[in-house]
């Protein structure tokens, strides 16, 4: 594994599979000055895929989130058909093929074979890198960078490790993504569904349920995280909305509500209860991110930009 490279936005970049999460990848990336290489074993799928592209640019450049115009940025896209040919030359190769076990471990030793200085990411939802990759030579070189869909709108990237991916695979990815604008957030350990799909899942998980015990209808619960939870998540994630909420931060929240959260977790045959010394640790995290003493200013913040979100929802 070479070291990490000095410059990853000068690295030139294979996106393999042209479907809306590879055309999407190459809009990230070329919006951020990087060529990219985009193919697909389907022809029609690649000529979709770079159709998608230009389309999406142009949306872009007509709400004011690209610097340049369109036609400059697509240009760095170039739909290639042959494997070999989008791989030669490239730093970092992003599979963006079907969710398959058997075609990602197939495509893995190819791009293994024919891409020997790259690092080989994958964009899998759930397929960890030990089911895929276990096998080759350049193991080393493998690990997931799970988007979000769209990854052009949606800046959150997991970056998940196997537990044979060296170091410097990890850094060099997270060194790309960053310079390509996106927020990777690094796993320590593989796990299923990554990170990003067991809160949807749980979130989810509950949404089923009270459809099923007929308390709401589909579109209620969407009004409920629609209209308020997601609102709020647009800005603060779990842990910084409970501190902000409650008067006397985490610590006083799990006070009020972990005996409560808890009661409805065991319904379902849960334990997971918020033991002290788990609150502890998340509470010395917060107050490492946001002083006490700085709360209150972080409250009118979120409320400013509520107010912003709620004009601009106004006008959709
Ligand atoms: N859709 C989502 O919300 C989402 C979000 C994050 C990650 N992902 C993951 O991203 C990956 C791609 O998702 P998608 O929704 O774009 O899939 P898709 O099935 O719509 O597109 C996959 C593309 O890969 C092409 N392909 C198939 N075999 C190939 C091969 N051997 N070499 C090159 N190209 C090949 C297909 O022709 C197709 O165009 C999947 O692993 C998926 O789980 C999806």
């Amino acid at each position: 594994m070479p070291a990490a490279e000095p410059d990853p936005a000068a690295a030139r970049v294979a996106v393999v599979g042209a479907g809306p999460i590879g055309a999407g990848w190459a809009i990230a990336f070329a919006r951020a000055g990087l060529a990219v290489a985009l193919h697909d074993v389907d022809r029609d799928r690649l000529a979709a895929g770079r159709e998608l592209v230009e389309a999406r640019l142009a949306d872009l450049r007509e709400h004011g989130l690209l610097a340049e115009g369109p036609a400059a940025v697509a240009a760095r896209v170039e739909p290639v058909a042959d494997l070999g040919d989008a791989l030669a030359g490239a730093g970092h190769v992003q599979e963006c093929a079907p969710e398959r076990l058997e075609l990602k471990r197939e495509l893995f030793a190819r791009l293994d074979a024919l891409a020997p200085g790259a690092v080989l990411a994958s964009s899998s939802s759930a397929i960890t890198a030990s089911a895929f990759a276990a096998d080759l030579a350049g193991r080393g070189r493998c690990l997931v960078a799970h988007p979000a869909n769209p990854p052009f709108l949606l800046p959150v990237v997991e970056v998940v490790p196997a537990p044979f991916t060296e170091a410097a695979a990890v850094e060099r990815t997270v060194a790309l993504l960053r310079a390509a604008g996106m927020r990777p957030v690094r796993l320590r350990r593989e796990l299923e569904g990554f990170a990003f799909n067991r809160l949807q899942g749980a979130l989810l998980r509950e949404a089923y349920r009270l459809v099923a015990a007929d308390v709401l209808d589909v579109d209620e619960v969407d009004a409920l995280v629609r209209d308020g939870l997601g609102r709020r998540w647009a800005l603060t994630g779990p842990f910084e909305n409970a501190d902000l909420n409650v008067e006397g931060g985490i610590v006083a929240h799990a006070e009020r509500m972990g005996a409560a959260y808890a009661r409805m977790g065991a319904e379902h045959g849960e334990r997971g209860e918020w033991d002290a010394e788990l609150v502890a640790r998340v509470a010395a995290q917060r107050r490492a991110l946001l002083p006490r003493e700085r709360r209150g200013e972080r409250i009118e913040w979120r409320d400013r930009a509520l107010m912003e979100l709620d004009r601009l929802l106004e006008g959709l």
